[in-house]
C-alpha cells in the first residue's frame, strides 16, 4: 500500500488542467454495449474505475481499453456480448450496477452481483429495478447475485421517488433501445447524466429534455458508434478551488465546468473566495480570510455532496462556526474524525456537523477512507504545519488523476510512498 506525504504550509499558484470527469466517464464507457461498432472516447481520466470499467467490459464481450501508455483516447466496441458482471469486480466498482439496463436491453438477461453497502451508506438499488420492473423487466435476487430477464424491454412512464443519479442512468440506457417512448419523472439533473444522454444522442438515441427532471426517451432500433469527448470533471474542479482558498493562493483552472459548479461558487464566494473569468480559464483567488459557512447536501442544481468533505476541511480555518448537513448517503462523515486528529474542532450529531473555526491544522498520520474523504484530507494536509501522511490512497486513486503531481505543479510538496505501517 501507499501513502501520500504532504509538507503543509505552501501557498499554490499556477494553472492547472481539469481533467476528464469520472462520474460522466463510467455511465458513458458503460454504455459501449449498447452500440453497434467502435466508439472512440476522448479525454478519458486514467484511473483505477476507469481500468476496473475496462475490464468488466472486456468480460461482458465488449473490449475497451486506452489506446496508448499515457494518453485519454478509450476505444471501446461491443463483440458477442456475454451477462455476467462478477463480484469481483463489482465490490471494487458500485457503478458496475449500470450494466443491468444496457444488458438488459441487449440481451435481454442479465446477471449482476448485488453490490451490497460502502463506506458512505447502504446505497441500495432498488430504485434502477423498481424503475426496469415497469419496463417489462421480471429480477431475482439470489447467492448475491441480481438476476434480471425480459422478453423485451417496453417504453414506461416512470416517476423515481427520488431523483437518483445512476437509476436515471440506468434507465436512460435502457429505454433508447426499449420499444416505444419512456417518460423519466423527478430524473436527477446531475451534469453527468446529461454528459450520458448527449452521449446516446451521438449515437443516434432519441432522447429530449437533457438537464431537466423530465427525459423523454424514444426507443431506437439500433446505436452506432462515434466519437465523443468527456465533460470535464466539477469535482475535481471544486477540490481544486478548495485548494486554493485554503492555501490562501490563487489558481487559474483551464477547461473548468464553471456552470456546473455554481452552487459551490456561490458557497466559496460567501466564505471569501473570488473567482474571476480569463480567456484561458477561470480564475480562483482564495487571497482573502475565509468566513463561516453553512452547507446543506442536495440533489443537482444544489450542493453537491461530493463537494461536502472538502468544503469541511476549509470550514476548521473559517473565522466562526459553519454548520454541514448531509441529506444524500447517510454515512458520509467519516473524514471528521481523521480532521479532528489534525486540529479541527468539529462535532456530529446524526447527519449534521458543526466546524468551530479558527484552528490551526497540525500534520498526523490519518486515513483514508473514501474518495471524497480523502481528498478532504489531502486539503487540510496542505494547510497544515508539518507533515501530513494520508494512509490508504487508493480511494483518491479511484477518481483523482495524478493528484500529487498536478497539485505539485503549482507549489505543494507531496510525494508517494510506501507505507510499511499501512493497517491491512
Ligand atoms: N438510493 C436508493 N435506492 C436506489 C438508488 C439510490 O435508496 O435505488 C439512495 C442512495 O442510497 C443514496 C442516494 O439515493 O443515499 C443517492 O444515490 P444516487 O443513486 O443518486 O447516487 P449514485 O448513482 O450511487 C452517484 C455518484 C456519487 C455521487 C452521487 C450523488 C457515480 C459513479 N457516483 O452515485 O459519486 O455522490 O451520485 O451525486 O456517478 C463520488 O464520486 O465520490 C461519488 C460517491
Amino acid at each position: 500500500m501507499e501513502k501520500l506525504v504532504i509538507k503543509g504550509g505552501k501557498t499554490l499558484q499556477g494553472s492547472l488542467r481539469i481533467s476528464g470527469s469520472k462520474n460522466a466517464a463510467l455511465p458513458v464507457i458503460l454504455a459501449s454495449i449498447l452500440v453497434d461498432g467502435p466508439i472512440l472516447y476522448k479525454n478519458v481520466p486514467r484511473l483505477r474505475d476507469i481500468n476496473t470499467t475496462n475490464k468488466l467490459l472486456k468480460i461482458l464481450g465488449c473490449p475497451a481499453a486506452f489506446t496508448n501508455e499515457s494518453g485519454n483516447d478509450v476505444c471501446a466496441e461491443a463483440k458477442r456480448l456475454m451477462p455476467e458482471a462478477p463480484y469481483d469486480l463489482v465490490k471494487t466498482m458500485r457503478a458496475s450496477v449500470l450494466v443491468l439496463g444496457p444488458l438488459l436491453a441487449r440481451l435481454g438477461q442479465a446477471k449482476v452481483a448485488l453490490p451490497g453497502g460502502c463506506a458512505i451508506g447502504a446505497r441500495p438499488v432498488d430504485l434502477h429495478l423498481k424503475a426496469l420492473e415497469r419496463m417489462g423487466a421480471e429480477f431475482e435476487l439470489d447467492s448475491g447475485y441480481i438476476f434480471g430477464r425480459c422478453k423485451e424491454l417496453r417504453g414506461a412512464d416512470i416517476n423515481f421517488d427520488f431523483p437518483t443519479v445512476g437509476g436515471t442512468e440506468n434507465l436512460l440506457m435502457a429505454a433508447s433501445l426499449a420499444k416505444g417512448r419512456t417518460i423519466l419523472r423527478n430524473a436527477a439533473r446531475e451534469p453527468e447524466v446529461a454528459d450520458l444522454a448527449n452521449f446516446l444522442v451521438a449515437c443516434g438515441a432519441k432522447i429530449t429534455g437533457i438537464g431537466s427532471d423530465t427525459l423523454h426517451i424514444e426507443g431506437v432500433q439500433s446505436l452506432k458508434g462515434c466519437e465523443y469527448s468527456i465533460m470535464p470533471d466539477r469535482i475535481e474542479a471544486g477540490t481544486f478551488m478548495a485548494a486554493a482558498a485554503i492555501t490562501g493562493g490563487e489558481l487559474l483552472l483551464e477547461q473548468c465546468p464553471q456552470e456546473e459548479l455554481s452552487a459551490v461558487m456561490a458557497k466559496m464566494h460567501d466564505m471569501g473566495v473570488a473567482f474571476s473569468a480569463k480567456p484561458e480559464g477561470l480564475l480562483v483567488s482564495g487571497t482573502e480570510p475565509i468566513k463561516a459557512a453553512d452547507i446543506v447536501t442536495k440533489p443537482h442544481p444544489g450542493f453537491p455532496t461530493d463537494m461536502q468533505a472538502q468544503l469541511m476541511a476549509l470550514m476548521c480555518l473559517a473565522a466562526g462556526s459553519s454548520t454541514v448537513e448531509e441529506t444524500i448517503f447517510e454515512n458520509r462523515f467519516m473524514h471528521v474524525p481523521e480532521l479532528n486528529r489534525m486540529g479541527a474542532d468539529i462535532h456530529l450529531s446524526g447527519n449534521k456537523a458543526v466546524v468551530r473555526g479558527g484552528k490551526k491544522l497540525a500534520g498526523a498520520p490519518v486515513m483514508a477512507s473514501d474518495l471524497r474523504a480523502s481528498a478532504s484530507l489531502v486539503l487540510a494536509g496542505l494547510a497544515a504545519k508539518n507533515e501530513t501522511h494520508v494512509q490508504r490512497i487508493y480511494h483518491l486513486d479511484r477518481g483523482y488523476e495524478h493528484i500529487e503531481h498536478k497539485l505539485n505543479a503549482v507549489g505543494a510538496e507531496i510525494s508517494r510512498e510506501k507505507d510499511p505501517d499501512a493497517p491491512a
